[in-house]
């Protein structure tokens, strides 16, 4: 192995700069070098690659982003144009290669494998839908600042007596949302994999809270339920058509509906990009280096068609078609229980 490549694909995460520069340095340790692929597969088509040394990755562990950029790129599902990103690899000698992403990124590392270019996969998303690790490089930094914009708006939700609608990312996920929920002791949890009703979930719930009570209230929604055609993973999503029919396919319909049914004033907030931007929290940063080192290890190795996962606290690798085929079942338990004690 004397050339490894690398790239980020997808959505960034916080955490992909410390991996990237974690895969810089434990390479250079092992005097082999690294080009670094801008844009993902898309640069990796239109051989925009350049070398990076220890040097020029110093600092940005503490960066938010990908310093390398990256892009949704289609059409490498295409077994043609992976034969040709492969040729592009050869050319460049670049002998293995790392590619920081999610499923679909996985699927394009797999296929640039078959087609000759051993890969290892990193997962990087804030999504945490990686069904086979435990943890995402980007999970943690993106709980970090949900907690936080919970808590400013709890502030002045208290003070209106008001209801907050709170919208977070997730893709087609209710991950973010249930740790999002239980982490700031939300009244009302939604995700796209537990069937709510409008009615008893919502509105007898929060009332029910105030007879307790409760003078303001708070309910996260995870964005999926509002808008599955924004990924591909939401026929998981079982709500989406009930909220279609109920005419609450916005935070914004879903707080003013609250509104009329229970009289508590309420407002809707969408959390968007924010939170997949800023540093990396210091659990992104140390997984990103034991990815990132792992990964190279499994390249210098001889290995490939890897995927690094995180597992009970240890760092691990499967098979990259064995762990896409795995299943994550949503923890309903959890959820359940997190609503329960709430009362
Ligand atoms: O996958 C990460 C993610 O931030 C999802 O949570 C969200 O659905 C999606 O990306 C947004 O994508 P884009 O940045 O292309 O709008």
């Amino acid at each position: 192995m004397k050339t490894i490549g690398i790239l980020t694909s997808g959505g960034d995460s916080p955490g992909m700069n410390a991996a990237i520069r974690a895969v810089t340095k434990a390479a250079a340790a092992e005097n082999i070098r690294v080009m670094g692929i801008r844009k993902g597969y898309k640069g990796l088509l239109e051989k925009d690659m350049f070398i990076m040394t220890p040097q020029s990755v110093e600092d940005i562990y503490r960066r938010g982003g990908t310093c390398l950029g990256t892009a949704r790129f289609k059409p490498f599902s295409d077994l043609e144009v992976v034969k040709k990103g492969a040729e592009i690899c050869r050319e460049a000698e670049i002998d293995g290669m790392v590619v920081i992403g999610g499923d679909g990124s996985f699927r394009g590392a797999r296929d640039l494998t078959h087609a000759g270019i051993p890969c290892v996969g990193i997962p990087g998303t804030i999504d945490n839908d990686i069904v086979c690790s435990r943890d995402t490089l980007g999970f943690d930094s993106a709980m970090n600042i949900i907690t936080d914009c919970v808590s400013k708006l709890r502030d002045t939700t208290e003070t209106l007596d008001r209801c907050s609608v709170i919208e977070v990312m997730g893709a087609g996920a209710g991950w973010m949302a249930l740790e999002g929920g239980i982490a700031t002791g939300a009244d009302v949890i939604i995700v796209p994999e537990i069937k709510f009703d409008f009615n008893k979930d919502v509105i007898d719930r929060l009332l029910q809270k105030k007879r307790n009570g409760q003078t303001y209230f708070i309910v996260i929604v995870a964005e999926c339920v509002f808008f599955p055609e924004s990924n591909s993973k939401s026929k998981k999503n079982v709500n989406l058509k009930y909220v279609n029919d109920m005419g609450i396919e916005t935070a914004a319909k879903f707080a003013a509906k609250i509104q009329e049914l229970t009289g508590i004033d309420s407002r809707a907030t969408v959390l968007g990009h924010i939170q997949r931007g800023g540093a990396p929290s210091f659990h992104d940063s140390v997984l990103a280096y034991d990815m990132g080192v792992h990964a190279v290890d499994l390249l210098k190795n001889g290995h490939s068609n890897r995927v690094v996962v995180s597992q009970n606290g240890q760092i691990t690798d499967f098979d990259i078609d064995e762990g896409l085929a795995m299943k994550k079942p949503f923890d309903e338990q959890r959820y359940r229980r997190a609503l329960d004690i709430n009362f």
